[in-house]
């Protein structure tokens, strides 16, 4: 039998921010995750940090790596009808910028940095199961090297993705859910090439849309829209290649240096709220509370407020036994869930080809384009949004 005072299920982000930002207020956590650390890792998955999630890592002392080899970027291009329009970020929002920093790095620095504050992880714990969420002394079970263990808590903190566990153990009479399944995916590639452009490009092509994004100087992420149920076997790099830039405008692809790739995947796009993000005792964030289409690069800052507001409630409750904090942590972290949600179903809609929709919903695309790039309050719209706003 194990105890402690928060049990954390699941170790990307969101788990193991939450953990570290406990462990700096002297609280005392496990993280149960399902995986080994080798195959969490191995996940590739988008890297833009809002200045919210930058100042969470700061915080738990995992700045330095991410200012050393991170890129600021301070504006993103927009690509359509044949031509590149830059929206100038810093400038719309008084100076403000977002980081670009995969989350796979994300995830290794808070490893890291959970490793040597020596506070438990249990990676490759299976058939992990809640129980008396709505009671004072919840528990959590699992197998681990084919034996069933118990963990004795007073918190769970749900942070085990969309397909985890937590959402799940909730009564279906105690949730609400939201959601919106797209009728197409990203095929996304790495490589070890140079990147197009110095900031990211969004195209939009009636090919369908198409993104330039990076990790470095020297490594490249690309993304082309493609069917929900594309077979990435299906797409040699020279394929992928070949239609990425014929949908980019011809100055962003002439840029592009091609190179084989070393990972390639598609990716599902989706939107989805539960809530409230509480029952009882077990309090849901990131993944396993909300997803968002990757469009607009808010999945993993929405992973980062969540689990900053979470923090601050329980560390309220520990120092003062007040659970006003925890009472009012849905709907704090809501409110910036739902402004995120719906930035990324309209980054979605502008960008993407809907093959139901027709040339009306095209053109009305075009006009919204030529919109942002003509109007100062459109793109201001845009840019705080990207960002990120803070409630
Ligand atoms: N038991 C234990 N661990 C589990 C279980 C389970 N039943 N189910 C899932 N997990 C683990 C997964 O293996 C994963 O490591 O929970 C972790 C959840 O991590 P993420 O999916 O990365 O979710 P989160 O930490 O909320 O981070 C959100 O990830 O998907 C992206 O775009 C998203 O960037 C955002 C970020
Ligand atoms: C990525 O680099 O993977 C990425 C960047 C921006 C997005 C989505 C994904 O909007």
């Amino acid at each position: 039998m194990m105890r402690t005072q928060v049990a954390i299920i699941g170790a990307g982000p969101a788990g193991l921010l939450l953990g570290q930002l406990l462990h700096g207020r002297g609280i005392d956590t496990v993280v149960l995750e399902r995986r080994s650390a080798e195959y969490v890792l191995s996940r590739i998955r988008a890297g833009v940090l809002e200045n919210i999630t930058v100042e969470l890592l700061e915080a738990v002392g995992c700045g330095k790596r991410l200012h050393e080899e991170g890129l600021v970027h301070g504006g993103i291009d927009l690509s359509f009808e044949g031509r590149r329009h830059r929206i100038d970020i810093r400038a719309l929002t008084g100076g403000r910028t977002v980081v670009v920093y995969g989350q796979t790095e994300v995830t290794r620095d808070l490893m890291e940095a959970r490793r040597a504050s020596g506070a438990t992880t249990l990676y490759e714990a299976d058939d992990v199961s809640l129980h008396n969420l709505d009671a004072k002394n919840p528990k959590v079970e699992f197998t681990r090297e084919g034996r069933r263990e118990t963990l004795e808590c007073e918190f769970i903190a749900g942070c085990d993705g969309f397909h985890g566990v937590s959402r799940t153990s909730i009564p279906a009479s105690s949730l609400r859910t939201y959601e919106r399944v797209y009728p197409f995916g990203w095929l996304g590639i790495l490589a070890d090439v140079p990147p197009c452009h110095d900031e990211l490009v969004y195209a939009n092509h009636e090919r369908g849309f198409a993104l330039c994004s990076m990790r470095s100087r020297t490594r490249s992420r690309y993304y082309v829209q493609c069917a929900a149920d594309e077979d990435p076997a299906a797409w040699s790099d020279e394929r992928f290649w070949g239609e990425l830039k014929r949908r980019l405008d011809e100055k962003t692809a002439a840029g592009v240096v091609t190179g084989p790739s070393i990972e390639k995947s598609v990716a599902p796009l989706r939107s989805f709220v539960a809530e409230p993000l509480r029952f009882g005792r077990l309090f849901l964030a990131g993944d396993a509370a909300h997803i968002v289409p990757p469009t607009g690069a808010k999945g993993l800052n929405l992973a980062a407020s969540d689990v900053g507001y979470l923090s601050e409630a329980l560390v309220e409750f520990y120092r003062e036994r007040s659970e006003a904090a925890l009472e009012a942590y849905s709907a704090r972290a809501l409110a910036r869930v739902w402004k995120a949600e719906r930035f990324s179903w309209w980054m979605t809609s502008l960008l993407h080809r809907f093959d139901d929709q027709g040339d009306f919903n095209r053109k009305i695309q075009l006009a919204e384009l030529e919109y942002l790039v003509d109007s100062r309050a459109a793109a201001t719209a845009l840019a705080e949004n990207y960002v990120g706003l803070h409630t």
